[in-house]
């Protein structure tokens, strides 16, 4: 079956035409007649111009036109150049019924009958407000976009081409890098690199990198127009267009010296107050030990030098005794070396002439260092006193000497130097003048594990037997307990650098005491009448039996009450002998109550700690410090006396 469609009649596709046109709504599509009067208005036309078909059939064209456009006859001129050059088309302002304006895309075609005669115009017109506002505000919004990447200044941000030309440049480039605009666009980016990393190739690897995977980041020296290198921080991105073409980099750059360097001092403050609190920590627990010790070998030692003066000559004990003692000393050593890394052991500050005391050590020295290391030392001529036991001061010396020896096996040279420090901040010192004494050697160096625990008591690399891994910790109790302190740099193979940083004396403190070691036993110049205190009884039976030795005649005490009850009784006590560190009562006090009751009465203070409550009561007592000999003991009872007498 076979159903024929009519024909289509031309006013049929006519028809179909206007329908299409009238359905249209995104351009205004509609028809002059010859003059520029209105003649169709489609649904497009209505909804950007305003007006329904009534209100503009038959009116002139030129009303969509601004004011300004008509007066120049623009709508005329449109027209002529449609009819002339067969299109007219421009974009432009328009106007609505209501006034307003768009942005329009005008296209005005002639119409012509078959035979060529010129029947109006068809307009078209689109509406380009939106296009136009979203052009406008791309070129805004890129405007400000590049202001505001001009106006950074905190960061490098710039643009190279694909070679790697400098071709954009914002104010943080100019202040962080130091080139100016006009200086530096199209110069390669290669020159902000130092020389080595240029040799190496680095800027071209960067740009691989960026162009391979799209980015690259990393930290290192760049280099400024004058020369001065900065630590930067450098991304570099690739930019590519719609195809995926390589057009570019975006490189950002930032300088982090200053926040590198804040960083390195944080770590390098961290690290120092976690050192001190190890040691103080380390301190306190050696220090009780070593309390204890000193207490048992004050024993040991005292009766073996008691047992030698009262056995006769016997080669089957004499040298065993001998040995004991020996033994028991170099605990005492010990164990004085302990105290003094858990900072209380009795010191005498001295305003103390450090290169002349290094001098006269360093030539005492020179047997005990070997031929084969040369001793330098550099001091400046007007170096400030320095506030320490030069005792102790020289002790530590010793040991770093030894240490320095002891690195360089195969010879090499050890450096004294010392020059004044002033410090403003810092972790463990007090703000204030220092002297800062470096003893430098030339050996082996120590790894960072050995460095980090090279002061610690007991802490030696030297084998069994030879070293007790004291030496460091007594001098960093020593520059602790002078209010300074000591710190080392080293790496393998580089030498090691001591540093003794010692606080200067004040002007008021002269040059103390001469405090000549005294030796040998002094014989008792007259019997004396002795109270001898101690809570421990094992001291106070060791004190007493060497006094009672020495000649004299001895009272004893447990405590500082029980003291005071016997010196009531006994108003022709010469010399009072007294711990001080006991319970109820402290030497000190006993001290003070000895001479408020009988001021001519002396009174010794032994302690094995340097006790900062009795350095507060403001009374100064003579001082022995545990442990003691005989000898020791006999010392200070005649130096005390001898004061006495002299005043
Ligand atoms: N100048 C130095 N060069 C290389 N390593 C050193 C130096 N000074 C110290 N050390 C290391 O630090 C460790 C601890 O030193 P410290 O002086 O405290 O004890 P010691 O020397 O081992 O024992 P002692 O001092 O009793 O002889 C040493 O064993 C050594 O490993
Ligand atoms: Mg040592």
């Amino acid at each position: 079956m076979n159903i024929a469609e009519p024909p289509e009649t031309q006013a049929g596709v006519e028809d179909r035409y206007r329908l299409l046109v009238d359905a249209i709504t995104d351009y205004a599509i509609y028809m002059l007649d010859r003059d520029g009067f209105v003649t169709s208005w489609n649904a497009g036309a209505q909804r950007f111009k305003g007006y329904v078909p009534a209100e503009i059939l038959g009116e002139h064209f030129s009303r969509f036109y601004t004011d300004e456009d008509r007066a120049s006859g623009l709508p005329k001129r449109a027209l002529q150049t449609a009819a002339e050059e067969g299109r007219f088309e421009q974009e432009g302002w328009r106007v609505r019924k209501d006034g307003g304006t768009f942005w329009a895309h005008v296209v005005i075609d002639p119409v012509r009958s078959p035979s060529g005669e010129l029947l109006g115009f068809a307009k078209i017109t689109r509406d380009l407000s939106e296009r136009k506002k979203a052009a406008e505000s791309l070129r805004r919004s890129e405007e400000q976009f590049r202001l505001l990447v001009e106006g950074v200044t905190d960061y490098a941000i710039y643009m190279l081409d694909p070679t790697g030309l400098v071709n954009s440049w914002n104010a943080g480039a100019a202040r962080i890098k130091g080139y100016a605009r006009e200086e530096i666009v199209g110069q390669h980016f290669s020159r902000f690199y130092t020389e080595e990393d240029r040799t190496a190739g680095d800027p071209a690897k960067a740009l691989a990198t960026a162009a391979d995977v799209g980015r690259f980041e990393k930290e290192g020296w760049r280099i400024r127009k004058d020369g001065s290198r900065f630590w930067a921080h450098v991304v570099i991105d690739a930019i590519r267009d719609d195809q995926g073409e390589l057009i570019g980099f975006a490189k950002v750059t930032r300088d982090i010296t200053e926040r590198m360097e804040t960083q390195r001092a944080l770590e390098e403050t961290r690290e120092a107050l976690f050192q001190s609190q190890k040691m103080e920590a380390v301190g306190q627990l050696t220090g009780g030990i070593a309390h204890d010790f000193n207490n048992l070998l004050m024993a040991v030692l005292g009766s073996l030098e008691l047992v030698r003066k009262r056995v006769p000559y016997d080669p089957r004990i004499t040298p065993l005794i001998d040995n004991a003692i020996q033994g028991a000393e170099r605990g005492a050593v010990l164990t004085q070396r302990m105290l003094a890394f858990a900072r209380k052991q009795e010191l005498k500050m001295e305003a103390v002439d450090a290169p002349s005391l290094v001098r006269g050590l360093m030539n005492f020295l020179d047997r005990t260092i070997g031929p084969n290391i040369e001793v330098n030392m550099r001091f400046p001529g007007d170096l400030p006193r320095v506030r320490t036991d030069p005792y102790q001061l020289e002790a530590a010396l010793m040991n770093l000497a030894v240490n320095a020896r002891d690195a360089m096996p195969g010879g090499g040279s050890i450096t004294v130097s010392a020059r004044p420090e002033r410090v403003r901040e810092h972790p463990a010192l007090e703000a204030g003048d220092y002297v800062r004494l470096v003893v430098a050697d030339t050996g082996e160096g120590m790894d960072e594990a050995t460095l980090s625990r090279a002061m610690e008591p007991f802490f030696t690399t030297k084998g069994v037997g030879k070293g007790t891994g004291l030496g460091l910790s007594m001098v960093h109790g020593l520059a602790a307990q002078s209010g300074g302190w000591l710190t080392m740099k080293s790496r393998p193979g580089a030498g090691t650098q001591v540093e003794l940083w010692l606080p200067v004396a004040s002007a008021g403190q002269s040059e103390g005491p001469a405090g000549e070691a005294s030796d040998g036993p002094f014989g008792a110049a007259r019997r004396l009448l002795i109270l001898a205190v101690d809570d421990d009884s094992l001291v106070l039976t060791n004190t007493a039996a060497m006094l009672d030795d020495l000649g004299h005649e001895v009272l004893v005490a447990s405590s500082g009450k029980e003291a005071l009850e016997v010196l009531k009784g006994r108003p022709d006590i010469d010399l009072v002998i007294t711990d001080e560190v006991m319970p109820g009562m402290t030497g000190s006090q006993v001290g003070e109550a000895v001479r408020a009751m009988n001021p001519a009465t002396p009174v010794i203070i032994t302690s094995g700690f340097a006790e900062l409550a009795a350095k507060a009561t403001g009374v100064d007592f003579p001082r022995l410090s545990k442990p003691f000999g005989q000898s020791d003991l006999a010392a200070i009872v005649h130096e005390t006396l001898e004061t006495v007498a002299a005043t």
